[in-house]
């Protein structure tokens, strides 16, 4: 059940290794974070896809028992956001953004992405190399969902700084991640308060009028059962929602579009592929999330009672962490599951979650990757790496997979 020879520390530095031995040797083990706090880790796919469909797995840290490790910390403006969140508050507010993000509206914005990506090419042809994460992979995303969200371009620049502060916060210097909750919260509190006053046509300003349509001397949406008056949001909801779009909308999708470069210019039977019939791009996305996606743990859930999980038991208030990034290599799932394989069919994989948190912006994400890798191939005929691939570096974190930089000459 525990799994005492295998440090967390030798898990990020080989995730994948890792996850093999704890696969194999227990469905699931009870770890200790770094901050002292213990979990249960749940490795092998269908428990992992069943866990993340079952009700009495909760996301509201209310039903974490004291003790037990319960995740990021942050001001309620920030946190009453959907990873928070069970029915039917959940069901309330994805409701009122899912409009947003069907595919029908995605695919609209195909033709902007493609234009951004365009832009980023020709500011990086003439240098003939680049970090390719600072470059191209990183300005995507955060241009395309600033510009759903409607934030202004002035204020797009401190992005990457804040999520890098949260997602790898530093121990040495545990203020800048708090600076960087203040930085975000004060952001979206002048942003909300300026789109109040001067609306767009954007994502943002059609939550806030959701949020001030309330009548006078009606009730505060968390009074507000499902059913009657379900449309609203409270002012924490709205700031919340505007920050895990903008946060889950960037961070991930900057990490697939450059995990999935290193898995193309590491695999060159691959590339080749890909090259020659670029209409594979689809299914490849598919498998660039499932071999190397960029969240390799889904968030945290908390047993509201005792739960079950491949023959252990959960004590109630328990944390589990449901390993997405080990059920995408399971053997007994994926035929060859360290094997990259851009033709592979039935590919059920659990980069983006399953059930009633299923990623929001999955045809979102899907779309920008395959634009951005389209694009990026097409226009550099040569593109390869421009380090040796063992001096890459990731993230010193599990929370998250993704490089801190890709070197490439094109
Ligand atoms: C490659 C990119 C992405 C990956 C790998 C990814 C992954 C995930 C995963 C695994 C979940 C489920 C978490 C869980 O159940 O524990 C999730 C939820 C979510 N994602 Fe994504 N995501 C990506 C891109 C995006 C984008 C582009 C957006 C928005 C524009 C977005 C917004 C969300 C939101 C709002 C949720 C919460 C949904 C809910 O709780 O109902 N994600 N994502």
């Amino acid at each position: 059940m525990t799994a005492p020879e295998l440090s967390l520390t030798s898990l990020v530095a080989d995730p994948y290794g890792g996850y093999t031995r704890l696969r194999a040797d227990a469905p699931v083990h009870r770890l200790v974070g770094p901050d002292g706090l213990p979990f249960w880790l749940v490795t092998r796919y269908p428990d992992v896809r069943q866990a993340l469909a079952d009700p009495r797995l909760a996301l509201d840290k209310a039903h974490a028992a004291p003790g037990n490790y319960r995740g990021f910390a942050l001001p309620p403006a920030l946190d009453a956001n959907l990873l928070n969140m069970d029915p039917p508050d959940h069901t309330r507010i994805r409701r009122l953004v899912s409009r947003a993000f069907t595919p029908r509206r995605i695919a609209a914005l195909r033709a902007p992405v493609e234009k951004v990506a365009e832009q980023l090419l020709d500011s990086m042809a003439p240098a003939g190399r680049a970090d390719l994460l600072a470059a191209y992979a990183a300005p995507l995303p955060i241009t395309v969902i600033c510009d759903l969200l409607g934030v202004p371009e002035d204020d797009r620049h401190d992005f990457r700084a804040w999520t890098d502060s949260l997602i790898t916060p530093d121990p040495d210097r545990p203020e800048a991640a708090r600076a960087a909750v203040k930085a975000m919260l004060g952001f979206f509190t002048g942003l909300i308060e300026r789109k109040r006053t001067a609306p767009g046509d954007d994502l943002l300003s059609d939550l806030i009028a959701v949020r001030d349509e309330r009548g006078e001397g009606e009730p505060e949406v968390r009074d507000v059962r499902e059913g009657e008056g379900g449309d609203r949001l409270s002012e924490d909801e709205l700031t919340s929602l505007a920050f895990l779009i903008l946060f889950a909308g960037y961070e991930n999708t900057v990490h697939l579009i450059a995990n999935a470069v290193l898995a193309l210019l590491t695999h060159p039977e691959q590339l080749a592929a890909l090259r020659a019939e670029p209409e594979l791009i689809d299914g490849a996305v598919e498998e660039f999330a499932r071999f190397d996606g960029p969240a390799p743990l889904a968030i945290r859930r908390f047993a509201r009672e005792p739960v079950t999980i491949g023959g252990v038991t959960v004590p109630a208030g328990e944390t589990v962490l449901l390993a997405l990034g080990s059920a995408n290599r399971d053997p007994e799932q994926f035929a060859d599951p360290d094997r990259l394989d851009l033709r592979r069919r039935e590919n059920g994989h659990l980069a983006l979650g399953h059930g009633i948190h299923y990623c929001l912006g999955a045809p979102l994400a899907r779309m920008e990757t395959a634009v951005a890798l389209t694009a990026l191939l097409r226009r550099f005929p040569r593109l390869a790496l421009d380090a040796p691939v063992e001096r890459l570096r990731h993230r010193p974190t599990l929370r998250a997979r993704g490089l801190l930089e890709l070197p490439v000459r094109y």
